[in-house]
């Protein structure tokens, strides 16, 4: 039975969709919950909902862009809970655009939260982490990330969570602090709520078992969980074979494509396959 009694985590972005079930299966599991959003309101009703079906939560409205406020979020859970066990990085913009009629205010609109407010809260939260020698981190990236059509400006800032998360989990590894992300797939808002994905609740179970002592030995991961399907993500890394020579020249370079790695290439928006399958 795994439960999450004597964990306090921070929620961005919990107001509704995705972090909303979070929270409420976080402190259906016993959790104290600090329940953040932008929209203060719907972060009010998320923290109600919680208490009145006996849990213990806190609405801590906040605009996650800036760092002095997820300085105050995090502080928040401390002076309220007494501790930060877990923060769950979900607060998130998106848009669906084809590249040539993206604009440089949609691409800093979205770094904005996506990857520096993400920044922000995990910053605030890993010196309170390591001061207890204890912690997790669940980022949210998205299949996104690798490349889908339409997502390139949502994609890139997806890819920047998973590369914190490698970043963050290699340098905290050993220190207590684990640092993992998931890429989820469900029907919410920012979904438009498609009644063919999964419901929010089905996704909770992934970020409950990262924050939990029963993942105590899992860092440096993104979870896939689109509904009935669990997976993990692969980690970019050099695809064998890795060709040597003293100097490489133009000639010997497009020999290498010739002979071996033009036959190599993957493809793009591999969310959509399994690796073994495509090396098959
Ligand atoms: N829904 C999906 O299928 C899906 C797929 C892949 C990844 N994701 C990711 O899951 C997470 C949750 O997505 P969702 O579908 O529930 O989205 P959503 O749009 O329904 O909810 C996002 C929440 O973040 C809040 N927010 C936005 N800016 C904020 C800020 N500056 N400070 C604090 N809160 C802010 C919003 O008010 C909103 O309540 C996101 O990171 C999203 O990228 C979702």
């Amino acid at each position: 039975m795994i439960d999450l009694k004597g964990h306090a985590v921070v929620i961005t972005g919990a107001g509704q969709g995705l972090g909303a079930a979070y929270a409420r299966a976080a402190g259906a599991a016993g959790a104290q919950v600090v329940v953040n959003d932008i929209n203060a309101a719907s972060a009010e009703t998320v923290a109600e909902e919680i208490r009145q079906a006996g849990g213990l939560a806190v609405a801590e409205p906040r605009d996650i862009r800036d760092f002095a406020a997820a300085e105050a979020l995090i502080q928040r859970c401390i002076s309220e809970f007494g501790a930060i066990t877990g923060l769950v990085n979900n607060a998130a913009l998106f848009v669906d655009v084809p590249f040539e009629q993206s604009t440089t205010d949609q691409v800093r609109a979205l770094l904005e939260v996506n990857v520096v407010g993400l920044f922000n809260c995990a910053r605030a939260a890993v010196g309170p982490m390591l001061s207890q020698g204890r912690g997790s981190i669940v980022n949210v990236t998205s299949g996104a990330h690798t490349g889908q059509p339409g997502l390139s400006t949502y994609g890139a800032t997806k890819g920047a969570v998973a590369s914190f998360t490698y970043g963050w989990s290699g340098e905290l590894r050993d220190r207590g602090v684990r640092v993992n992300a998931v890429s989820p797939m469900a029907s919410t808002p920012m979904s438009h709520n498609n009644p063919a994905l999964a419901r929010a609740e089905t996704i909770a179970p992934a970020v409950l078992f990262l924050l939990s002592d029963r993942a105590k030995d899992i860092t440096g991961q993104i979870v896939r969980l689109t509904g009935k399907h669990l997976s993990i993500m692969c980690h970019p890394a050099n695809r064998a074979p890795v060709l040597e020579r003293e100097v490489w020249t133009l000639e010997t370079v497009a020999e290498a494509f010739e002979t071996t790695l033009a036959a190599n290439q993957l493809p793009t928006n591999v969310v959509t396959y399994e690796i073994a399958s495509i090396q098959s």
